[in-house]
């Protein structure tokens, strides 16, 4: 499968704009993704963290692939990964790792899942709880070869080529996507969320991999992903290729996103003040704009084709 990926492009990429940590990342991801593959095709066991929370040995071993390969790379950064390695936490520079992000996909043997590494500089004198800055991330499915990547300033790209978010405008002609919390899922209130967006826009997608949701906003695909109680491993490479890529991640009331948020509302821009404004409504119980008819949605395109 890796055999007609075009090595060409990212090769050119990474020399011409002097990339500093992603092409290692991507060796890394891409040798990850590799022993995905192969555990996908032997089946694995499952294994219950919680209720529905599943890990397999795929998981832990992929994370200790990855934990001995960047420690070879770059001796003194961090490493926290979401399979329990804590590595060199006081360092400058931190990564936080999924393996497998999309772990029920893989247990199932749907194939949609990634592995995902976000670095994150924190200069000397930051506290435990302050954020540092996103410098560079990669996404990489294995199933697709499809690796994602970006430097700070430097952009989002996809295998060699540069990514941009969509220019979609409105909620209603947009494509959205979502998740749900594997551990407390009693307690979130998100089914609420999906129902009013899904009636809303083109529809809610609910793939099962937040860093690929990410990396498709940053992709165009999408025009929108949000989650209530991520954590960094999940989203620290995916918030970075989206802002590389043009688009907006806050929480949802439009401030910054951190690290350790437990809102995440990331989208192309152009729909982000529309979407804050939803989730106000929502989340005050206001009334909300009535969702129009068929016929409502149809006059109202043909007004803006004729204002084009
Ligand atoms: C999960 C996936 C899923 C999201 C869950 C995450 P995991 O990560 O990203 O899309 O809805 O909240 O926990 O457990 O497969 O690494
Ligand atoms: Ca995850
Ligand atoms: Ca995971």
């Amino acid at each position: 499968m890796t055999s007609e990926r075009p090595v060409g492009t990212e090769a050119a990429q990474a020399s011409e704009q002097n990339l500093v940590w992603v092409p290692k990342a991507a060796a890394i991801a891409r040798e990850g993704g590799a022993r995905l593959r192969e555990f996908l095709a032997q089946g694995v066991e499952t294994e219950y963290k919680g209720d529905v929370d599943l890990v397999t040995i795929a998981d832990r071993t992929v994370e200790r692939l990855i934990r001995t390969r960047l420690g070879e790379a770059f001796p003194d950064h961090g490493i926290y990964g979401e399979e329990g390695t804590r590595d060199r936490m006081e360092g400058e520079f931190r990564w936080y790792v999924d393996p497998l992000d999309g772990t029920t996909n893989f247990a199932h043997g749907f194939p949609h899942f990634c592995v995902s590494m976000g670095l994150e500089q924190r200069p000397a004198g930051l506290k435990p709880e302050e954020d540092g800055t996103l410098v560079a991330g990669v996404i990489y499915d294995p199933m697709r070869d499809e690796l994602f990547t970006a430097e700070r300033g430097k952009g989002a790209w996809l295998n060699g080529k540069r990514l941009h978010v969509s220019r979609i405008a409105e909620l209603a002609e947009s494509l959205l996507s979502t998740g749900f919390p594997s551990r407390k899922r009693h307690a979130s209130p998100n089914v609420h969320f999906y129902q009013e967006f899904t009636l809303r826009s083109h529809g809610v997608r609910r793939a099962g991999s937040a860093a690929l949701d990410l990396a498709y906003v940053a992709a165009g695909r999408l025009e929108t992903f949000w989650e209530f109680n991520l954590n960094p491993w999940d989203t620290a490479a995916g918030i970075l290729l989206v802002k590389e890529a043009g688009g907006s991640v806050t929480d949802f009331s439009g401030n910054p996103v951190r690290l350790d948020s437990r809102e995440v509302l990331a989208s192309n821009g152009l729909i982000h003040a529309e979407l804050v404004r939803l989730f106000g409504d929502l989340f005050a119980g206001r009334d909300l704009a009535p969702i129009p008819t068929p016929q409502e949605f149809a006059a109202h395109r043909a007004a803006r084709a004729r204002q084009q």
